[in-house]
């Protein structure tokens, strides 16, 4: 029995006087611990987890898709004084051409909507001094002045072509 330990402890003796040698062949490194790099490397990888993390909060909740919504507001942005005037002035021409300026067949009146200023000016501005003849217009234009026109005719172009 006493001689199996010895052999064994001599086994095990020899076993480690063969690894010494290894564990001295080992590469000594003696480089000092870097405290900056080792920061550095820290925040990267913090970084390179929080765009994990992002990636996987958008996968997990997927923006959600905004539905145009049906615009029911004004349909011209009264952003100026003139704009203001031309929709207020507009109100008494809605009645045949339209809220958005489509036109009505019913009471043969064109699309204006949309048009240009310059061309709706003219027309009115023509239709005053009777150049066109529009007995249907002429109630509704004659005490415009010069001004009223122009801010008609700005509110008019504005107003978007399309039918609802
Ligand atoms: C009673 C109905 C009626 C009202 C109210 C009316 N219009 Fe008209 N408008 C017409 C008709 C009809 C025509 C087409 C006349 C023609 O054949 O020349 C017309 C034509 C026009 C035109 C010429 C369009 C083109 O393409 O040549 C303009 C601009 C216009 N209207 C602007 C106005 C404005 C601005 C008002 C409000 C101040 C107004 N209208 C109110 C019936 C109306």
């Amino acid at each position: 029995m006493t001689k199996l330990v010895v052999f064994c402890f001599a086994v095990i003796g020899l076993i480690a006087v063969v690894n010494l040698d290894s564990f001295s062949n080992l590469p000594v490194n003696n480089a000092r611990f870097d405290m900056d790099k080792a920061i550095a490397k820290h925040e990267a990888h913090q970084k390179e987890l929080a765009e994990l993390a992002k990636m996987r909060e958008e996968r997990e909740n997927p923006p959600k898709v905004v539905e145009e919504e049906v615009v029911e507001g004004p349909l011209v942005v009264l952003d100026t004084p003139q704009l203001v005037s031309g929709d207020k002035l507009y109100g008494k021409c809605i009645v045949c051409h339209g809220k958005r300026g489509e036109g009505k067949k019913s009471q043969n009146a064109p699309k204006i909507g949309g048009q240009m200023a310059w061309y709706i000016e003219k027309q009115i501005v023509d239709m005053q001094n009777k150049v066109r003849i529009n007995k249907v217009m002429d109630p509704y234009i004659k005490k415009l002045s010069a001004q009223d026109v122009k801010d008609l005719s700005a509110y008019i172009e504005k107003l978007p072509w399309k039918e609802k």
